[in-house]
């Protein structure tokens, strides 16, 4: 199995650059070409938050548009930029996201790995949490099924990076969330955004990680007083790769022209 994770679009719909640098829907259409060209083509694809920059109708219209280009199924989560009413309104007739219940959490089940998505949002919080209640729905979840390898999707990661201006947003009930992920080991991993960078590191008992952003980069500067800022550095996607042996092997995958493939010619006659 071969999915992809794209993440932190922050889709401006009004026709202005982000920043006044960088056009978000040009990148999304991007992104769209790059999995749509991927060989083999990704089985599903997680949209993991901050699908807007700001959440209005128009925005998540536009977003919902240039998804539907995308060849292969594609399940979305919410990010501290996202309105959960907007999402049902753009993504309900979809049929993953739940209909009733404040959060926006779901599970994918009729693949070889099963998904379990996450709502990690604090309305009007940069920062994200998983509190008593979504906790329990997720321990819920995860003894559902304790002997299928499991991949749990969020926006939020629970654990410290190093960038300081992100890890100021402390991750609330990081020690809980870790604590239930440690009590099952069919969790293969736990996959987030929000950080604009691909970091990955050994957390409750599996391997946890972020991915780049499409559409930019957090600066890497790990010095804690650092300013909050962004680098051009190239967009890109994540692709894991699944075999029953192996488990899951990830690539991060630049999006962008970067000429065509050199074969290596054999000198042997
Ligand atoms: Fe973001
Ligand atoms: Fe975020």
């Amino acid at each position: 199995m071969i999915f992809a994770q794209i993440t932190d679009f922050h889709l401006k719909s009004d026709g202005q650059l982000f920043k006044d640098e960088l056009d978000s829907v040009a990148t999304l259409k991007a992104a769209v070409r790059h999995l749509n060209g991927f060989d083999p083509r990704p089985d599903l694809v997680l949209a993991t938050g901050d699908l807007v920059y700001e959440p209005d109708e128009r925005a998540y219209r536009v977003l919902r548009e240039l998804l539907d280009e995308l060849e292969m199924p594609v399940y979305a989560i919410p990010g501290n930029h996202d309105d959960r009413d907007m999402m049902l309104g753009t993504f309900g007739d979809l049929g993953y996201l739940p209909r009733d219940g404040e959060f926006l959490h779901y599970t994918i089940e009729d693949r070889p790995l099963r998904f379990i998505a996450l709502d990690t949002v604090i309305p009007g919080s940069v920062g994200g949490e998983m509190c008593p209640r979504r906790l329990a729905w997720l321990e819920d979840r995860l003894a559902e099924e304790p002997g299928r390898p499991t991949v749990i999707v969020m926006h939020h990661p629970p654990f410290v990076t190093g960038l300081g201006f992100m890890d100021k947003h402390a991750f609330a009930g990081a020690a809980a969330l870790e604590a239930v992920v440690r009590r099952h080991p069919s969790v293969e991993r736990l996959l987030a955004g929000h950080l604009h960078r691909d970091i990955h590191v050994r957390w409750g008992g599996t391997i946890a990680s972020t991915s780049a952003s499409i559409v930019f980069q957090m600066s890497l500067d790990l010095n804690q007083g650092a300013a909050s800022s962004f680098v051009l550095e190239p967009p890109a996607c994540s692709i894991f790769h699944w075999t029953e042996g192996t488990g899951i092997a990830d690539y991060t995958s630049p999006i962008g022209d970067f000429g065509p493939r050199r074969t290596f010619v054999s000198q042997q006659p």
